[in-house]
């Protein structure tokens, strides 16, 4: 097994074959999912006592079980949030598993820790952090916004010892991703519920409000959205930064999805405020073209986030104690994957402005598309699109019409576009985040609503 034969040669032809002709299928099949029963009948059982081969299990892979995953990188994938990795950051993605690379610790990983790093201080900067800033890149935007809010509460208990053993609480709005209110829960924290605007928005008035009014625990943290996930649009960051300053409360920033937006110039005064932020995340795997997994969780003290995270044990002390950046320090988690890198070598091989530009284009395709909706005889614009999310009714449908039609078009592999609810109302929403996707593709969805 751990022996390189002319079959393992062969292997590694033939992975390197499908790797690279999937990266270029253009565009990808959308696909479809299938059922269990399906899977099976066409499968059977694949781990055996003595092992089917390379080849089969990979004929099977390529035959069967990847034609049974939607490609989120289609570019009528709409739904959710969807991917569009660079070849770059593909191709760089199996370098990096094929390096046997351990980036925990600065002692067994440092070249990829370094790298890492430099693509964490490019996030920072566009944030507006100092010099200090520094983070860890994490599996997703639901481990950052635990992690930093894990950060949030120690130092609040480094503060106020009194409180080691108090309940506490985090402010966030309604329009706050559905792994906030996880991360209170495996937290064991409340969630002071702040009353959003009519367009879904956390603003400091608000927050004001919601703050005065609580009596439970203190309260630790304030969480804003820079792009909320269903809307797109961005919290009022200035009045909650303002606010958490004024009541030196750590201000938590999620930018999973809209903080990509950063790099692209004429966007910039949307966010501002963002700069005041003690932990901040964008996922890269979402609208900054890497692969999944990938998060960046920095934090504009990173001590601070240390103290709350490391692990201590005698095997560990090694580490520890040589005063290294070790990013396991920065989350929670030890072991990881050095998922930053295929990011890292993406955007050091393009140049960040190549970044802003493909940002941009489904920025510019969002503003497209609503102009689009709001000549389209049986559709409706529901919000004015601020990033690259637009949401729209079809005039007469019900939630069940809008299911059917989403079951359908994906059945005819058309689009990956499923219905949302806004105040109650069950809508259609799309997430640009590729920027192949084109008014044509769009136009081919629309006319299938009319
Ligand atoms: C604003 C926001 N925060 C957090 C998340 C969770 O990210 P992940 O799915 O990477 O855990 C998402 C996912 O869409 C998001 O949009």
């Amino acid at each position: 097994m751990h022996v390189h034969d002319r079959e393992a040669s062969q292997l590694a032809f033939d992975v390197f074959r499908y790797a690279t002709e999937r990266m270029r299928l253009d565009p990808p099949p959308l696909d479809h999912p299938r059922s269990a029963d399906e899977l099976n009948a066409a499968v059977g059982v694949t781990i055996t006592e003595q092992g089917l081969g390379g080849t089969e299990v990979l004929r099977l892979w390529e035959d069967v079980l990847s034609p049974a995953c939607l490609s989120v990188d289609h570019p009528r994938f709409l739904a959710f949030v969807p991917a569009a990795p660079t070849e770059a950051a593909t191709l760089f993605d199996l370098a990096v598993s094929a390096s046997s690379v351990y980036p925990g610790s600065w002692l067994e990983g440092a070249g990829a820790v370094f790298a890492e790093n430099q693509a964490l201080r490019w996030i920072c900067d566009l944030v507006g952090l100092g010099p200090d800033a520094g983070g860890v890149f994490v599996s997703g935007g639901t481990a950052a916004n635990l992690s930093g809010l894990i950060a949030a509460r120690h130092r609040f208990r480094e503060r106020f010892p009194e409180h080691a053993r108090t309940r506490m609480a985090v402010a966030a709005a309604a329009s706050a991703h559905s792994s906030i209110a996880a991360a209170a829960r495996v937290m064991d924290v409340d969630v002071v519920a702040v009353e959003p605007d009519e367009r879904g928005r956390l603003t400091g008035p608000a927050l004001r409000r919601a703050l005065d009014a609580w009596d439970g625990g203190p309260v630790c943290a304030v969480v804003a959205t820079a792009g909320a996930t269903n809307s797109g649009l961005i919290d009022d960051l200035a009045g909650a930064a303002a606010l958490c300053t004024e009541r030196d409360l750590w201000f938590h920033v999620d930018g999973a999805y809209g903080g990509a937006g950063l790099c692209v110039e004429r966007m910039r005064s949307h966010y501002a405020g963002i700069e005041r932020a003690d932990s901040f995340l964008v996922d890269p795997h979402k609208w900054l073209f890497a692969p999944f997994d990938c998060a960046a969780l920095v934090y504009a003290d990173p001590l601070a986030a240390r103290r709350a995270h490391t692990q201590h044990a005698e095997y560990l002390d090694v580490l520890t104690d040589a005063g290294e950046w070790n990013p396991s320090d920065f989350a929670h988690h030890l072991s990881r994957r050095a998922r930053g890198l295929p990011f890292w070598f993406s955007l050091a091989a393009h140049g960040t402005q190549a970044y802003g530009v493909a940002v941009d284009a489904s920025i510019r395709l969002a503003e497209q598309a609503a102009e689009m909706i709001r000549e389209h005889p049986t559709c409706e614009l529901v919000l004015d699109p601020e990033l690259s999310i637009v949401m729209f009714r079809r005039v007469g449908w019900t939630a069940s019409d809008y299911q059917r039609w989403s079951d359908q078009v994906l059945r005819d592999g058309l689009t990956l576009t499923v219905p949302t609810s806004w105040l109650g109302e069950t809508v259609l929403r799309w997430c640009f985040v590729n920027p192949r996707t084109t008014t044509d593709d769009l136009r081919l969805i629309l006319d299938t609503l009319l």
